[in-house]
């Protein structure tokens, strides 16, 4: 899978060089490739922010820098009528005057200084040294698919593939194991990073013509910006690749995994020795009983989410709790109604 982010603090994604996603990267099962947005903003200053129209404190990024660092890093052709965007002609004044008349360079994907070494990938670009604009459509790792196994990287008969574009905003939609299972089966997806008050709507506008555009939000909290938002987003998603976590069936167990997981937390868990504390391991995860085992965590998982989520435990679909199920909720007090709990 491809990941671009881009935002003006590239230094935050330092931590997708460790752990699994880290690995990942190493192995080529990530591709995650890290851009500066300030690089497509061409006065003295790189300013990316203007005061918001009709007042109110804070300001908001700019329509053209975020349509041009877009453009440059989804590929000139996605973008209609030609290699830039936003109404912008190559080669008019407006180019000759920024940054004293000088050619513009083509910005460069990059590491955040030297933390995020890009893995390469056998016959992809070097590190650190994607041109943004020079994406071939067409040809990202389709979702599961090694790199370097010599299984081709074009993806359906000449279709351009362009990235689904993830906005982190505290006002998107919420972000789920489901979203993150959906995500995971994209090629490609591209991060735009807001700060300050958020980004100009029409650049989400103006994409959704061309990409899927999410706007997506990991909480009803607010961050100060969407960095750690897409570190969350990133981790979450980067997990669920296939060969990225060593044991495939933690990713079925998870709390809130489709399947018998659904709307459940998980349950506690324990290590060796038996006997911490005075605290002892329940006795049934040392009985080897297989069916029992899984009966107990069953189990907890509902009490938990009764405890814990409520609102979760209303949502548990009735045809999928057996008997068990049912009398364990029962004795929790708990009405598996819907109507029961207000939203
Ligand atoms: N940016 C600021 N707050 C956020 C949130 N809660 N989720 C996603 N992006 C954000």
């Amino acid at each position: 899978m491809r990941l671009d982010i881009i935002s003006i603090f590239p230094e935050y994604f330092a931590p997708l060089d460790v752990s699994l996603i880290g690995k990942a990267r190493e192995r080529g099962t990530l591709d995650v490739r890290v851009h500066q947005l300030r690089d497509w903003a061409y006065d003295v200053h790189r300013t990316v922010d203007d005061t918001p129209y009709g007042g109110g404190p804070g300001m908001v990024m700019k329509p053209e820098v975020w349509g041009e660092a877009i453009d440059a890093v989804i590929g000139a052709s996605a973008v209609p009528g030609g290699a830039r965007g936003g109404g912008h002609v190559q080669g008019s004044d407006e180019d000759e005057g920024r940054d004293g008349g000088e050619a513009r360079a083509t910005p460069q994907a990059s590491a955040p200084g030297s933390v995020l070494p890009q893995p390469v990938a056998p016959g992809a670009d070097a590190p650190g040294t994607v041109e943004p604009g020079t994406v071939e459509p067409g040809t990202v790792e389709p979702a599961g698919v090694e790199p370097g196994t010599g299984a081709s990287a074009t993806v359906a008969s000449g279709t351009p593939v362009l990235p689904r574009m993830i906005v982190p905003t505290p006002s998107g939609r919420p972000f789920s194991q489901e979203l993150a299972q959906e995500l995971a089966q994209e090629p490609w997806l591209l991060f735009a990073c807001g700060r300050y008050e958020g980004i100009d709507s029409r650049v989400m506008e103006d994409y959704s013509g061309r990409l899927r555009v999410d706007e997506v939000s990991i909480g009803d909290y607010v961050l100060a910006g969407g960095e750690v938002a897409v570190l969350v987003m990133v981790e979450a998603i980067g997990r669920l690749l296939p060969g990225v976590l060593g044991n495939a069936q933690s990713v079925v167990d998870d709390s809130f995994a489709p399947g018998s997981m659904e709307n459940l937390v998980e349950g506690p868990v324990y290590t060796k020795p038996p006997v911490w504390r005075g605290h002892e391991v329940p006795a049934v995860l040392l009985s080897g009983h297989h069916g029992n085992v899984a009966r107990w965590r069953r189990d907890e998982a509902i009490r938990r989410t009764v405890r814990n989520r409520p609102e979760l435990a209303a949502a548990l679909d009735p045809a999928k709790l057996d008997k068990h199920d049912r009398k364990l909720l029962d004795e929790l007090s708990f009405r598996v109604r819907r109507k029961d709990v207000a939203n």
